[in-house]
């Protein structure tokens, strides 16, 4: 992890957030690379669940709900953690993450382990982070900013099942961010205080809910080996009855082998007719489906794969994150899935200080940047700038040099491979269009 974390920083993909102040513990603000990769991986969702299918449709609920949202989901009363405090170091603690945490006073021990710690019974701590709405803090209504984006969802079922004229089964999908008053730290973006979620709610009739909450695990889980993520380090663990969140009739999470070992990339739940029953109780508005032609009416119950999108983001950088000696130098690769790499071909002048050749690789850069996400860099030595695009990912880089002058060709070089092949400059666009639209696998081998 500590490799990812300082790529990430060299590189400008992630840093600490707020840290000309210090820093602000499980806050991390996104770089250029960063931004361009979590776009992409988003944008990859997005055209699986919804520009691809025609039963799912989107949405962007707000962040701030009515408070009775909280209450009628449970999360006001029953969105807690378990915490601890040691008296002797005054350090807070999961109480259910002991084994994960260490001892304030002797690293090297868990919480509770050695004689002076001094841990208080656990109390029950709300995850949601408060505040007001109004000018006055007294006399304002309090709100929360909202720890999941699934229930403005579910309360815009009558809305969108209406405007979209869809009929169970059919999916809402949602990508925003969420917020969580973490206590447990570190793990860089696995756990943070915000974070952006990719939720898609799958209405279904009561008696096909198992049937699609099958499908969709197997769906979800192909969706990254699609996009690159090694099967050997994906897994679907299923939960266990008293692991169940209190919406839940069955939950299996898809699991990643992060540096920190298998931990939950996504859950997909069964979440039965649970919100939307309460949801009708507490506001009175009924929702459900009814089929004008027969009259039939029901509950829909809902399917829900709730994915992370930092937490992806860091799934795929782990597992392209690489190291190799090539001749006698040693080079960080990122192997990256090439639609979802930052940038997709850097086009490099051989010799920067020849105008005629850095003239000639900009004409190159303008022509695809229309359409491609490009780089142009001609700064340092060329071995020095393959080995930027390879910590960045770049899957191709185009490199013009005196050749090019002669008869219009440049050299195409894989990242992975290291091959290098002439091609015509006028097709270098047809090139790079063609190699995305290839399939992909990983070269790593463990
Ligand atoms: N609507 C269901 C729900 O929110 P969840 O398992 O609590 O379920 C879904 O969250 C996903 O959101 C998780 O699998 C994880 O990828 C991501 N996630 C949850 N809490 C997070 C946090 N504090 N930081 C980063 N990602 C988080």
């Amino acid at each position: 992890m500590e490799k990812i974390v300082s790529l990430c920083r060299r590189r400008g993909f992630v840093f600490p957030s707020s840290e000309i102040y210090g820093g602000l513990g499980s806050s991390y603000d996104y770089g250029h690379y960063g931004v361009l990769l979590k776009e992409n991986v988003k944008a990859r969702w997005l055209e699986a669940m919804v520009r691809e299918r025609e039963d799912i449709v989107a949405l962007d609920s707000a962040i701030i709900l009515h408070p009775h949202v909280w209450e009628a989901s449970g999360h006001a009363t029953g969105f807690t953690d378990p915490l601890v405090d040691c008296r002797t170091c005054k350090l807070r603690f999961r109480a259910d993450h002991l084994a994960d945490a260490r001892c304030g006073q002797k690293p090297s021990k868990h919480p509770g382990e050695t004689s002076d710690c001094d841990l208080t019974e656990p109390r029950h701590f709300n995850l949601m982070f408060e505040t007001r709405v109004g000018p006055v803090e007294e006399s304002g209504t309090k709100v929360y900013l909202r720890p999941e984006t699934a229930q403005g969802i579910f309360i815009n079922f009558k809305n969108v099942a209406q405007l979209a004229r869809r009929k169970p089964p059919f999916g809402i999908a949602q990508v925003g961010k969420s917020f969580r008053n973490e206590i447990t730290p570190g793990n860089f973006i696995f756990r943070t205080l915000e974070f952006e979620q990719m939720e898609m709610e799958f209405f279904v009739p009561p008696d096909e809910a198992d049937q699609w909450y099958r499908y969709w695990i197997d769906e979800r889980r192909d969706w990254y080996v699609r996009l690159g993520i090694r099967e050997s380090h994906l897994r679907v663990r299923p939960h266990d009855a008293d692991e169940l969140s209190h919406y839940s009739s069955a939950t299996s999470d898809i699991e990643y082998l992060y540096p920190i070992g298998w931990s939950e990339l996504e859950g997909i739940a069964n979440r039965g007719d649970f919100d939307l029953t309460a949801h009708t109780q507490s506001s009175g508005t009924k929702l459900e489906w009814v089929d004008s032609a027969s009259g039939e009416r029901y509950t829909p119950h809902v399917i829900e794969p709730a994915a992370g999108l930092n937490r992806s983001m860091l799934a795929f950088l782990c597992d392209a994150y690489d190291e190799e000696v090539v001749g006698d130098r040693e080079r960080t690769v990122l192997r990256l899935h090439p639609l979802i790499a930052p940038v997709k071909a850097a086009v490099l002048p051989l010799i920067p200080r020849d105008a005629t050749i850095t003239e000639k690789a900009r004409a190159l850069y303008e022509q695809l940047r229309r359409t491609i996400a490009v780089e142009y860099d001609d700064g340092g030595q060329i071995g020095r700038r393959y080995r930027r695009q390879d910590e960045i990912g770049t899957p191709w880089a185009l490199t013009v040099d005196e050749q090019t002058l002669e008869d219009d060709t440049v050299t195409i070089r894989d990242r992975d491979s290291l091959a290098q092949e002439r091609i015509p400059i006028g097709g270098a666009r047809e090139a790079l269009l063609d190699r995305l639209d290839a399939p992909w696998r990983s070269p790593k081998t463990d």
